[in-house]
């Protein structure tokens, strides 16, 4: 067929085959679009030899994971990566807990588990033992089934479906989030289609919590506007509110009728209790109020490549609980369409009690993997806090100029050190000592060899810019 005739096709086969035909004819570069317009081909650069990314610009690393990157590239014995958010064993190594290989064990040996998709929602034994952990076994919210749970990709999954359900379905879309944050927080809800301001909430001065400005900030909110909580162990100031201060936020906040988001990565990685470290949480749940939780069970179970958390809404009823889910399945299906099994499964392994399957044969077992886990999680918790002893009493020792007692008083993953970015900087060049530029370091990734080592750097950092 002549390039003339298959452009008198009519039909739309007939219009692609006279399109294919032009763009195939030697020395033509342009293409007709379905409404008769010139498109320029140029840009298809494959046919000319470069490539057709050619035009895209190199993007910058993550600033937290670029800190990684940076320290993989020094060939120094002597570094330290106290950049990155992971538990480290004394020993520097990575740590799977026990309780979890006793659990991939238990699923291994199962001749009944198949690789089928999950649900939309994930796990359902999964979702339930999750708000069961983090708002209490108790919980009347629960007992009330006003709690819609689905399992996510992690804490940052969780957040992201959380945020893309508020913008479409929520009122008001400014969200408030501490000052500063975990890096992620601000693109995440920006990306989900809300619009991110901040409050006050970190002090340098004290190197604790601005708590008279937060509460000047949440209190000057729109009625309405979601507000993102650090359930615990905020990351990165190790600052949190005391019992008192949370119950005069939440009082606040209610009182404004501002959506309490919680973000909960640490749970038991605080103060090595699950249940202390949810009482913040728990307090709003109490009042009968409404808010959003994402879990994380990076920190907690170590499951962090494993991508295991969960998203729960505490709705008013158990009607509008179910219509909530529904929407949740909408926002999930487009989005990676169901979770992955095996991170889900072994938390419910090791939540499971009795409650959930009484005929389960492995009950005593399973209740006993649930002990253990929380020996294992004392345990991590408990090592650094001893890492913050230890690097305070190192200062102490060496007499480094300052007031370090924050090292002490902080809890979780991170010191926010009051380093700034020069003596950061100076750490890293003189000493390999890896951080992000904000002065954050990860307590879990420092042991009794290496403390006397950074005790030196930030010694000599503070003196030199004295
Ligand atoms: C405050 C906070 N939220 C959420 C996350 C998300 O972690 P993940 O997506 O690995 O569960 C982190 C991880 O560092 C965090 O620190």
């Amino acid at each position: 067929m002549g390039i003339e005739n298959a452009r008198d096709q009519s039909s739309s086969p007939g219009r692609r085959l006279a399109t294919l035909a032009r763009h195939l004819s030697v020395g033509d570069t342009s293409l007709i679009s379905s409404r008769g317009e010139a498109i320029d081909t140029a840009p298809t650069a494959g046919f000319h030899g470069g490539s057709v990314f050619a035009n895209v610009a190199q993007a910058p690393e993550d600033p937290i994971l670029g800190v990684t990157v940076a320290y993989n590239k020094d060939p120094s014995p002597m570094k330290v990566n106290l950049g990155v958010g992971a538990y480290r064993t004394e020993e520097g190594k990575p740590l799977v807990l026990n309780v979890v290989k006793k659990a991939e064990k238990m699923l291994l040996n199962n001749p009944s588990r198949v690789k089928e998709y999950l649900p939309i929602t994930g796990l359902a034994d999964f979702n339930k033992l999750s708000a069961k952990l983090i708002f209490g076994a108790d919980s009347r919210a629960i007992q009330e089934n006003r709690v819609a749970t689905v399992q996510c990709l992690s804490g940052t999954g969780s957040l992201r479906v959380g945020a893309e359900f508020l913008a479409r379905h929520y009122n008001e879309r400014a969200i408030f989030i501490p000052q500063p944050t975990w890096g992620n927080h601000p693109k995440v809800f920006t990306l989900a289609g809300l619009s991110v301001k901040t409050y006050r909430y970190y002090d340098p001065k004290t190197r604790g919590l601005n708590f008279q400005g937060l509460l000047e900030d949440l209190n000057m909110a729109p009625s309405g506007a979601i507000v993102l909580l650090h359930a615990c162990a905020h990351n990165p100031t190790g600052v949190d509110p005391t019992l008192d201060q949370w119950e005069q936020i939440r009082r606040l906040m209610r009182s404004k009728s501002l959506l309490p988001f919680f973000d909960s990565a640490y749970q038991g990685f605080a103060s090595g209790n699950l249940d202390a470290d949810a009482q913040s949480v728990r307090m709003f749940v109490a009042d009968g109020g409404e808010c959003l939780m994402a879990q994380s069970y990076a920190k907690n179970m170590g499951l962090y490549g494993e991508r295991v958390g969960a998203l729960s809404i505490v709705c008013e009823s158990a009607d509008v609980a179910v219509k909530v889910e529904s929407q949740l399945k909408l926002v999930i299906r487009p989005m990676y369409s169901n979770p992955p099994i095996h991170g889900a499964s072994i938390v419910a392994t090791i939540l499971k009690d009795s409650s959930v399957d009484k005929a389960y044969v492995f009950l005593c077992f399973l209740r006993e993997m649930y002990h253990e886990w929380t020996i294992e999680l004392k345990a991590m918790a408990n090592r650094i806090i001893s890492m913050r002893q230890q690097l305070f009493n190192a200062l102490s020792a060496r007499g480094t100029p300052g007031d370090w007692s924050h090292i002490i008083k902080q809890i979780g993953m991170f010191t926010f050190t009051g380093l700034n970015k020069e003596q950061v900087s100076f750490m890293t060049r003189e000493y390999h000592i890896y951080m992000t530029s904000d002065g954050r370091i990860s307590m879990a990734g420092l042991n009794t060899k290496t403390i006397p080592h950074l005790a030196d750097a930030i010694h000599a950092a503070v003196n030199r810019t004295k």
